[in-house]
């Protein structure tokens, strides 16, 4: 793969580095991170959702002063993209989220750091800018996860993510038929110090699944001690069911993200866009509630903003435009969406985040 340092000609709007992407990851690394779960239902879902909705112009509105700034947490954003946690970066480009954190760090971008990373959350937040969460995967044993928030904390990370909705990833049909198989070279900085047991075979009459993949999935008890192991906020992302998102809210979690894992959870769990109404209505309307799956344009930010998300998660995007043009393609990725979200904000009469309501989209 060779990754090179400038934006291709033809990269007129975000979603050209998904069509770009393919030349430069090639067919099998492109499989595996395009691709979602099982037959890739969930991955359809989350794009189509957003052509189900229209958003209607509005005449004759001063938008002159309009912006696309906002408050999330206790950071002062210029626009309301947010770099999603992605695992091994590697894949995508020789510096991996070195380059992110770099573009992150330039466009006033808040990036979540996976605990997937090819390199180690440290290195990662040097280069980064203020703005920069953690994402968490809660470890086997709990002294390794303590260390991990320790680690957070000492490099300058202002909350911390807790994926739940990963426990079990069953590799997308559109991967395995591609021959994906992840290089030897793409692990885990941040876990490399902390041994792993090899996952056990299931005694007669268990299953691989309960028993299996499932041991260490994470309950509720667990929620409860991580969110007593941390001064950091705490964040939850992978939440679909309103009921969940009540309860959340209600435990002391600090903001949510409705996400489906872009489809590499459940396949066949409905579009992340879709429960975004349900959860938004669930915890009312001062809690921080962000969205992610699908999002490939400004415009569908803006569904998703007047849907009720605060903020958006750049996912796949993020890793083509890594792949394309390393920290450059990702600073260009954020530009291209901001002056799309801009535009589409102008020609709905929306100057300022809080002016895009549900009023401005149709069902169509
Ligand atoms: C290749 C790949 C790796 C990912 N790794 C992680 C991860 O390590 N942690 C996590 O919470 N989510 C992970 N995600 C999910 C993203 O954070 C995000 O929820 C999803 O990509 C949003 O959908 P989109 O790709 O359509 O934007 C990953 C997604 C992809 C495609």
């Amino acid at each position: 793969m060779a990754n090179t340092e400038r934006i291709p000609d033809g990269i007129h709007n975000a979603i050209d580095y998904e069509y770009r992407a393919p030349e430069v990851l090639g067919a099998q690394r492109f499989a595996y991170i395009a691709g979602g779960s099982g037959l890739d239902v969930t991955v359809a879902a989350n794009r189509s959702a957003f052509g189900r909705w229209a958003s209607v112009p509005r005449l004759l509105r001063d938008v002159r002063g309009g912006h696309s700034r906002l408050q999330l947490a206790d950071m002062a954003l210029p626009h309301p993209f947010v770099l999603a946690p992605v695992a091994h970066g590697l894949l995508a480009h020789s510096q991996a989220e070195l380059a992110t954190a770099r573009a992150a760090e330039a466009t006033g971008t808040c990036l979540v750091a996976s605990t997937l990373s090819s390199r180690p959350l440290e290195v990662i937040a040097a280069a980064a800018g203020p703005a920069r969460w953690f994402q968490l995967y809660l470890q086997p044993e709990r002294a390794h996860t303590l260390d991990l928030l320790a680690r957070a904390q000492a490099a300058g990370y202002r909350a911390i993510v807790l994926t739940l909705d990963a426990s079990l990833q069953l590799p997308s049909r559109s991967a395995l038929a591609s021959g994906f198989v992840l290089p030897a070279d793409c692990v885990a900085a941040n876990l490399a110090r902390y041994p792993q047991a090899p996952t056990p075979q299931p005694g007669e009459g268990q299953s691989r699944i309960f028993q299996g993949a499932m041991r260490h999935a994470p309950t509720w008890d667990d929620l409860r001690w991580l969110l007593s192991a941390t001064h950091l906020p705490v964040w939850v992302k992978g939440v679909l069911h309103a009921e969940d998102a009540r309860q959340l809210k209600a435990a002391g979690v600090a903001g949510i993200v409705v996400s489906n894992h872009g489809g590499r959870g459940l396949d066949g769990s409905p579009a992340s866009l879709s429960m975004l109404p349900a959860v938004r209505a669930a915890v009312g309307k001062g809690y921080p509630v962000l969205m992610d799956g699908g999002v490939r344009s400004g415009h569908d930010a803006f569904k998703a903003l007047a849907l009720g998300a605060n903020a958006v998660l750049i996912g796949r995007l993020q890793l083509y435009a890594l792949a394309v043009a390393g920290a450059l393609g990702v600073a260009h990725l954020l530009q291209l969406l901001t002056e799309e979200l801009h535009a589409t904000m102008a020609q709905a009469g929306c100057a300022t985040l809080s002016d895009i309501t549900p009023e401005a989209l149709l069902p169509c």
